[in-house]
């Protein structure tokens, strides 16, 4: 298939690209820059130049491609207008892929997010809606479920449009800027590994590798209509994590009192998620598709050490 991808360079897109090549796939991968442009090549892709914003350009090369997979996200807009900025970005681009794909069958699949179950009392599931857009749901996770909603619906117009809800936490040993390198910055400031409460609430995780291939078998194989959960570990305890990062920094993990958590304190901008519950499944991803995380759990990546190496060592 040829397909064209955004977000190649990313964490996600960088292990996408090779999974995608491994299998036969040619692909072509939208570059900003000239250091992306290089990424890309290195990866073994094709590069279309271009940016996010110019809709006509993705329109064309969605048009001149059998496949998109689009994992791309204006994260430059999160300092100013937060995700319902980078949900608002990200509609418009969704509906240009549907007016370049309308009636094809061609495979659109997008990056989406595994809401918080914490009001369901069971964990999130492929068959969960994206969460209601209203009042009650505020924030990150509303935001994504805005452009979920719109790439689903495209499956009504002839695409072969699904969503890959990526777990909370994905990891790897390229992981540049993910929650656990933000939690692990912070415990190195403070001096200790804060977990919210009594770190009994869920997270869940994947490995970027097997976020690959599950993105590759939705390309070839998942339905219109379909959402997918790459979910490895589908719900470790805050506390867990906080002890694992500790005992690798060698400081002591604590609970951060929830009143504390009202307040911008230990955990900053991240204090209204890390209390949030998400325990999930992926039966449902596992049984259709026959996708099989094979990749290190959180732990065991937290446990080889690429988190803890010092600035300047090499991340192999
Ligand atoms: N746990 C998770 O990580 C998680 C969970 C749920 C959902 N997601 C979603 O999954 C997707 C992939 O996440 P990620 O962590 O792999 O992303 P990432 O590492 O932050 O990479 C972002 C990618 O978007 C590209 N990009 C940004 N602005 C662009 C623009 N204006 N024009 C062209 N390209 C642009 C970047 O290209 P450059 O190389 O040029 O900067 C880069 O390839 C995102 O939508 C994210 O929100 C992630």
């Amino acid at each position: 298939m040829r397909v064209f991808i955004t977000g190649g360079t990313g964490h996600s897109g960088s292990y996408i690209v090779p999974e995608l090549i491994a299998a036969g796939h040619e692909v072509t991968g939208l570059a900003r820059s000239d250091a992306s442009a290089a990424a890309l090549s290195a990866l073994g892709a094709k590069v279309r130049r271009g940016e996010l914003h110019d809709l006509d350009g993705l329109k064309e090369a969605a048009a001149d491609a059998d496949g998109v997979i689009h994992v791309a996200h204006r994260q430059d807009l999160l300092p100013s207008g937060g995700m319902a900025a980078v949900a608002d970005a990200e509609v418009p681009i969704m509906l240009a892929y549907g007016e370049a794909l309308e009636g094809t069958g061609k495979p659109l699949v997008a990056a989406g997010s595994i809401g918080s179950s914490g009001y369901l009392g069971r964990p999130a599931t492929e068959e969960d809606p994206a969460l209601p857009v209203g009042d009650e749901h505020r924030g990150t996770l509303r935001a994504r479920n805005v452009v979920e909603t719109t790439v689903i619906g495209l499956a009504d117009r002839g695409v072969r449009s699904s969503i890959v809800r990526i777990a909370n936490i994905a990891h790897s040993p390229t992981d540049q800027a993910g929650f656990l390198v933000q939690l692990t910055a912070i415990a190195k400031e403070k001096g200790v590994v804060g977990y919210p409460g009594d770190g009994t609430n869920l997270w869940n995780a994947v490995h970027a590798r097997d976020v690959a291939s599950l993105f590759r078998l939705a390309l070839e194989k998942g339905p219109a209509g379909s959402y997918w959960h790459a979910v490895g570990d589908g719900g470790i305890e805050f506390r867990e994590i906080a002890e694992a990062i500790a005992s690798r920094l060698g400081v002591p993990a604590v609970s951060i009192p929830l009143d504390e958590l009202m307040v911008p304190g230990y955990f900053g901008f991240l204090a209204n998620i890390v209390t949030q519950s998400y325990p999930a499944s992926n039966l449902i991803t596992r049984r259709a598709l026959g996708w099989e995380p094979a990749q290190p759990s959180l732990l065991a990546s937290l446990d080889n050490g690429h988190y803890f190496l010092t600035e300047g060592t090499p991340r192999v």
